[in-house]
């Protein structure tokens, strides 16, 4: 039977210790910290230990999210994970994460589609329970980008963190409240404005693309900057429209955290004063998926929403895709104290008779213990290849 509504009864986040900060980057790559703070808003950035994974950081925010919504792990029917640095790239992350919470009975899956992943995925999520099909979906966005970072090139590696942020999605008697507009853009066009070129099928890892570093993110700064300062707004709007409702009714926007500069444009295209806007980039940077689930989480425990608020929560990304959802906000806030009773800690299952692998980059190991001398900057990240276009034309 299909339920009068779909609301958020949980939430839950994670962030790793370990603090990477703007004074860190300094001593590594030619930058300052009142650049970044000034072009970016980030101060600082997590990093995920050693025996930490995508897997791990999911698995604790999604235990939070459940006991937040009063469940126990095997009430949750459907696990959607949102990344683009999965522990591996089978099996699923979120069959590693379904283990790890103590669930027995979850479909579990990962949905790509880089930072604008935790809305999308909450769109499938909704769209499940919305249809009968299941009664408890649990979201999650998790990323370790630190470990996918070029720790030479300054363009990059002054943004990304690691974390995870997640929701449980249920299906209620009482009608009203939960998702009431969503939007969702994917812009093949910009699909090499941010990339990692190797470790697929079209440019599988070898000795060649190591030594290129086609293993590390690479964006175009400027462009997906102006991509982000056009889409953020619209994506939003669009979203306001479906649910029947006007910019200046919403109580507070949950923009995907990537620079202050980007957010203060949303404010400012959909002429609103910053106070509408969360903002806890300064302490995580971007965590691409994992962003609007830990600015939620943070938002609901800071006091920032309340019973009956009109909330959207807007991203963009890789793809290029954006995604907006307004939604109205129904459950206790207070609940969510409910997270402190779950320890950072998760367990996932470990290879067999697989050697023991360090996963954190040599050079950003070396930033972690304050070794390596300065690098020169070099090249930034090239840009879109040309030959990428004209294929797909001919
Ligand atoms: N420190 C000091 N100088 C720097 C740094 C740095 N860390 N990085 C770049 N610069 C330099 C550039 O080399 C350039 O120098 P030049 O003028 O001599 O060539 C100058 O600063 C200006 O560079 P811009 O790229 O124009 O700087 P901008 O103000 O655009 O800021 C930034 C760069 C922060 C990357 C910005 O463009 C941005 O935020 N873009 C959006 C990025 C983003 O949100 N990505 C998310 C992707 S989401 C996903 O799916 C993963």
């Amino acid at each position: 039977m299909n339920p009068a509504s779909v609301r958020i009864t949980g939430w839950g986040m994670y962030a790793p210790e370990r603090i990477l900060s703007n004074a860190d980057l300094e001593r590594v790559v030619d930058t300052s910290d009142e650049w970044i703070t000034s072009r970016t808003g980030i101060r600082e950035r997590r990093v995920a230990a050693a025996h930490e994974t995508t897997a791990t950081l999911a698995a604790i925010a999604g235990k939070r999210a459940v006991a937040v919504a009063g469940l126990e792990p095997d009430d949750i029917d459907v696990i959607l994970v949102a990344t683009l640095t999965p522990d591996y790239w089978m099996p699923s992350t979120g069959a590693l994460v379904k283990e790890a919470l103590g669930n027995t009975r979850a479909a579990a899956m990962d949905v790509m589609a880089a930072c604008s992943g935790f809305v999308y995925a909450y769109s499938v999520a909704d769209a499940y329970v919305r249809s009968g099909l299941y009664k408890n979906a649990l979201v999650i966005g998790s990323e370790t980008l630190t470990r996918f970072l070029d720790f030479s090139d300054r363009s990059t590696c002054i943004l990304f963190g690691d974390g995870a942020g997640a929701v449980v999605l249920s299906g209620s008697d009482e009608a009203g409240g939960g998702m009431q507009g969503l939007e969702m853009t994917t812009d093949p066009d910009g699909a090499y404005m941010i990339w990692l070129p190797s470790g697929g099928s079209r440019s599988p890892v070898s000795g060649g693309t190591l030594a290129r570093g086609e293993h590390y993110v690479r964006m175009e700064g400027r462009e997906t900057y102006r991509f982000a300062t056009k889409t953020m707004a619209t994506t939003a709007l669009k979203a306001i429209e479906r649910a029947g409702w006007t910019a200046d009714e919403i109580d507070l926007f949950i923009p995907h955290q990537a620079n202050v500069r980007i957010i203060e444009s949303v404010a400012k295209g959909l002429n609103l004063p910053m106070d509408k806007m969360f903002v806890n980039l300064d302490r995580y940077g971007n965590t691409s998926a994992a962003s609007v689930g830990i600015a939620l989480a943070e938002a609901v425990d800071s006091g920032r929403i309340k019973i009956g608020d009109k909330i959207v929560l807007v991203a963009f990304g890789a793809g290029l895709t954006s995604g907006g959802i307004a939604l109205e906000w129904t459950t206790d806030p207070t609940c969510g104290a409910r997270a402190a009773s779950v320890e950072p800690v998760a367990s996932v299952r470990e290879p067999v008779e697989w050697g023991q692998v360090d996963p954190i980059p040599e050079r950003l190991r070396q930033i972690l213990e304050g070794e390596g001398p300065p690098v020169p900057l070099d090249d930034v990240a090239p840009g879109e290849p040309e030959h990428a276009h004209r294929e797909v034309l001919a």
